[in-house]
């Protein structure tokens, strides 16, 4: 069993190969990402591993096909960039539903700590011995209300984190769940109530530019909008002027729209191109990281092991149900 395995950093290697070792799974490791340009790598191969950049459109899946590839393992949770109606019939997709909430959780928090408290400057001022407190001045967690919208594995993480700091949280999810102990309410009224809005629900049409001009324009001034989900729930134009009229206080951002062109990759020598991810990058109160909540030691093994346990499953015969992409998913 042939796997070609798309995107691949030198992080990923060592735990797949762990995983794979003595199981008659032979991985082949491409840094390039998939997309139309490169899926004649896969030829010859019996199946895809993807992650969260690479393009999985009708054009790939076709081709996919057509080389006999019958099976794509995503080594992420959210499968937004894969054309699950051109895979019917086709193709079969599995994911890794949870690998590790607390990554993402606690990833949120430590950016949302950072861009209050403005550690990563201090840090880069008290190395040129500027003792200087200017600019610094944060505001108290404790008593603050936190919006949580999406209440699935991750947000509810960030929920206990964010309890635990003595914040007050409200919450929204298209599907509430009555067994989690949290305060739902309407999306509008966690727009207009929260001093911090988190975003831990998946990318879909529905949820597509959720945070906009009108969102924006409900929310309290000086509101810290937070996004570890996937970059397109923010409109991000309409983000730059709620941030330039002062409407939003802060932002922190570890996925952005168009991060596809960018992040995982050192452009630091180059002029980037794109000017909203410049502009947002020169603010003083954004934070950008590229797309990193994932990246803990145990995300990695929980990871590595589910995405090759899919893989052996579907070539055993026994394909694990749990783990399948559908479309109604
Ligand atoms: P989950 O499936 O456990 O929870 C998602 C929640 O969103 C569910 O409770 C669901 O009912 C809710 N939801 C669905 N549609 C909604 C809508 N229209 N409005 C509000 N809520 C809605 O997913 P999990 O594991 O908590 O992950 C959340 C998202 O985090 C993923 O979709 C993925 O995009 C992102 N993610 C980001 C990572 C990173 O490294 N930055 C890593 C892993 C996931």
């Amino acid at each position: 069993m042939k796997l070609a395995f798309f995107d691949a950093k030198t992080y990923d290697m060592p735990g797949f190969d762990a995983c794979a070792k003595d199981t008659g799974l032979e991985i082949k490791y491409f840094e390039t990402r998939l997309n139309e340009d490169t899926v004649s790598l896969a030829s010859g191969f019996d199946a895809v591993c993807v992650f969260v950049n690479d393009t999985v459109n009708a054009a790939v899946v076709n081709k996919l096909y057509s080389y006999g590839i019958r099976l794509i393992v995503l080594r992420c949770a959210g499968f937004n960039n894969v054309d699950m109606a051109a895979c019917q019939g086709k193709i079969r997709v599995f994911r890794v539903p949870a690998y590790s909430p607390h990554a993402v959780a606690e990833h949120a928090m430590a950016l949302l700590l950072t861009i209050n408290r403005r550690t990563h400057k201090a840090y880069i001022r008290t190395r040129d011995f500027n003792f200087s407190l200017q600019g610094f001045v944060g505001f108290d967690l404790y008593g603050k209300t936190v919006g949580i919208v999406g209440t699935g594995k991750i947000g509810r993480v960030f929920a206990d984190i964010c309890k635990g700091f003595g914040m007050q949280v409200l919450a929204y999810d298209k599907f509430p769940s009555p067994d989690s102990g949290l305060t739902y309410t309407t999306l509008n009224d966690l727009f207009e109530r929260s001093d911090i809005i988190s975003l831990h629900c998946p990318l879909t049409e529905e949820t597509r530019h959720l945070i906009n001009a009108d969102s924006i324009a409900r929310m309290k001034k000086g509101v810290t909008i937070i996004n570890t989900s996937r970059g397109a729930l923010i409109n991000t134009e309409d983000l730059i002027q709620g941030i330039k009229e002062k409407k939003v206080g802060a932002a922190c951002l570890d996925v952005y729209e168009e991060e596809g062109d960018f992040f995982y990759e050192d452009y630091s020598g180059h002029v980037v191109q794109d000017d909203k991810l410049v502009r947002l990058i020169a603010m003083p109160n954004v934070i950008v990281s590229s797309h990193q909540a994932f990246l803990t030691k145990e995300a990695l093994d929980n990871i590595a092991a589910t995405t090759v346990d899919n893989a052996l499953k579907f070539f055993q015969g026994t394909p694990n149900q749990a783990t399948e992409v559908t479309i109604s998913k």
